[in-house]
């Protein structure tokens, strides 16, 4: 069976095994998004009904597109821009698209993951004291702001230095040593220990007194929300963030696998794992939460900052402060939410590197330099400053509501229909795997239902944000929101009109009919 015939180019990196490219798929796709994110959007959309558009908008979008990623990289075994290039000249520029998305996105990932490491030495003592909320807003140097109107304030905020360089030194070095010796290996580390100290948080949580309400306001159905078109926008956006596709991620990372890997198992597998772990975090946000309202004698309801950075850095420590035991709840929360977003972080860090190295034909190392250390000082002068979390909020919203949502568009319509491929892309998935289950029903989700789905996503946003923004003032929008996105287009541009320096279009990809016949 290992004689599959392959033309591509002998050099390319591999992973040790399929178990390796599914701990590193889970990897990337359990993050921040599954522990800050899913609960509260959980919460807010309808609760115990919310299962309802998310099991759909898994299934209908998630997959079918989290295969399409597959698909694509293992059948034309490239980074990014290599991969739509050989699909065709005309779609280069999506994938350094997608390059570009993934370079900003490393910049402010890499700033939340160095909060999170810094907290979980916080948490040894527990040092926010009685106002987690005063705590933080100092730490991260937000007190020199003005609260609602933030402008760009250059401070840079010495306690984020140290655990930021440290994040950036992990991230490069790992992506340095290459997709086997260095991904591989984070992932099979952090992973599992993920995994173990957040299931003992957990049980924990479900210890504490209260936590049975919590849970009550987390899984309750208000049914009626099912009839809100916003409560299936949420989910929809949901999967693609937490399932990290439409990045370039899973289609790089697939790149890099055998000939024959069975793709369609690996999907299932990685799609079913990170929606448990999402629900898993809801069941520990959520009885931590109870606990909280237990131990004001309020109503879960009445509980704010359920969600994203003020759930993480300000409900959490001042829960855990209440709590009995609550230093070691703190050093197991903050711990799994940093390796959380280690091994997603490398993984954005991968799409951009492979991209500079293939396009110049530098080595792994050197490529991970040049991309990467333009983004660590980025990082730090717009990011790691009083303004960060303002900059980081923004340029967040925009990237992935009108960014990633956009490119996925085109990646749908590109490959479904202006260029048809569909039908090559579910031959191969079919013929690599060890299951036939890809049929018609996965062309119609990817050409037709799901860029429609996202381009109704895609317009609202656009619109909302056009005319009455995000949330904060416009001018500061208009530079970290509609700017960032210009440079990034400016960039894909640019990118895209540099000549290559590795013969790009010599790959031809595997012959199926010749595969076809070889699996016989
Ligand atoms: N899937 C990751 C999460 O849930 C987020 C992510 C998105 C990571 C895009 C990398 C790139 O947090």
């Amino acid at each position: 069976m290992s004689s599959i015939p392959t033309t591509s180019s002998p050099a390319r990196e591999q992973w040790s095994g399929q178990l390796g490219f599914l701990m590193a798929a889970i990897g990337s796709a359990i993050g921040l998004g599954n522990i800050w994110r899913f609960p509260g959007v959980a919460y807010t959309n309808g609760g115990g009904a919310f299962i309802v558009p998310y099991i759909v908008a898994l299934l209908a979008a998630g997959i079918p597109f989290l295969l399409l990623d597959y698909a694509l990289g293992h059948r034309y075994r490239g980074s990014a821009p290599a991969v739509f290039r050989r699909l065709s000249r005309r779609f280069e520029w999506l994938g350094w698209l997608q390059v570009f998305i993934c370079f900003v996105i490393m910049t402010y990932y890499a700033v939340i993951v160095a909060w999170s490491l810094r907290y979980t030495v916080f948490s040894f003592t527990t040092a926010w004291g009685n106002d987690a909320s005063a705590f933080f807003s100092s730490y991260i140097g937000v007190g020199e702001l003005s609260g609602s109107s933030p402008a760009y304030f250059a401070m840079p905020v010495s306690g984020v230095v140290i655990p930021l360089l440290i994040v950036w030194f992990f991230g490069l070095y790992t992506i340095a040593r290459g997709v086997s010796k260095g991904v591989e290996t984070a992932n099979k580390v952090f992973l599992p220990l993920l995994v173990l100290m957040f299931l003992i948080l957990v049980v924990r949580a479900l210890l504490l007194p209260g936590a049975t309400d919590g849970l009550n306001a987390l899984f309750t159905p208000q049914w009626g929300a099912l009839l809100d078109h916003r409560v299936w926008m949420a989910a929809f956006g949901q999967i693609f963030f937490s399932l990290s596709i439409g990045f370039g991620i899973m289609l790089t990372y697939a790149s890099y696998l055998r000939s024959r890997s069975n793709l369609v198992g690996t999907g299932l597998v990685a799609a079913f794992a990170n929606s448990s772990f999402e629900v898993l975090a809801g069941v520990g946000v959520f009885a931590t939460l109870g606990f909280m309202a237990w131990a004001r004698g309020v109503a879960v309801s009445d509980l704010s900052g359920i969600s994203g950075p003020s759930l993480s850095f300000v409900t959490f420590p001042t829960v855990i402060s209440e709590m009995p035991g609550g230093a070691l709840f703190g050093v197991l929360f903050f711990g799994s939410f940093s390796m959380a977003g280690l091994t997603s972080f490398i993984s954005i860090i991968q799409v951009v590197a492979a991209g500079f190295s293939e396009k110049f034909g530098w080595s792994t190392p050197r490529a991970t330099l040049v991309c990467g250390l333009p983004s660590a000082a980025l990082s730090f002068v717009l990011f790691g400053t009083s303004s960060g979390l303002y900059d980081l909020n923004v340029v967040d919203a925009y990237i992935n509501y009108i960014g990633v949502v956009g490119a996925a568009i085109v990646a749908c319509v590109g490959v479904g229909i202006v260029l048809n491929r569909l039908k090559v892309l579910q031959r191969h998935l079919n013929l690599v795997s060890e299951t036939r289950v890809v049929g018609i029903w996965w062309r119609v989700m990817i050409a037709l239902v799901v860029p429609a789905l996202l381009g109704v996503m895609f317009v609202q946003t656009v619109w909302s944000y056009a005319t009455a923004g995000y949330t904060y003032s416009r001018n500061f929008e208009a530079v970290f929101g509609w700017g960032m996105l210009l440079l990034v287009a400016v960039a894909t541009a640019v990118f895209t009109l540099l000549p290559w320096r590795t013969p790009v279009d010599s790959h031809e990809p595997v012959d199926l009919d010749v595969l076809e016949g070889v699996m016989r």
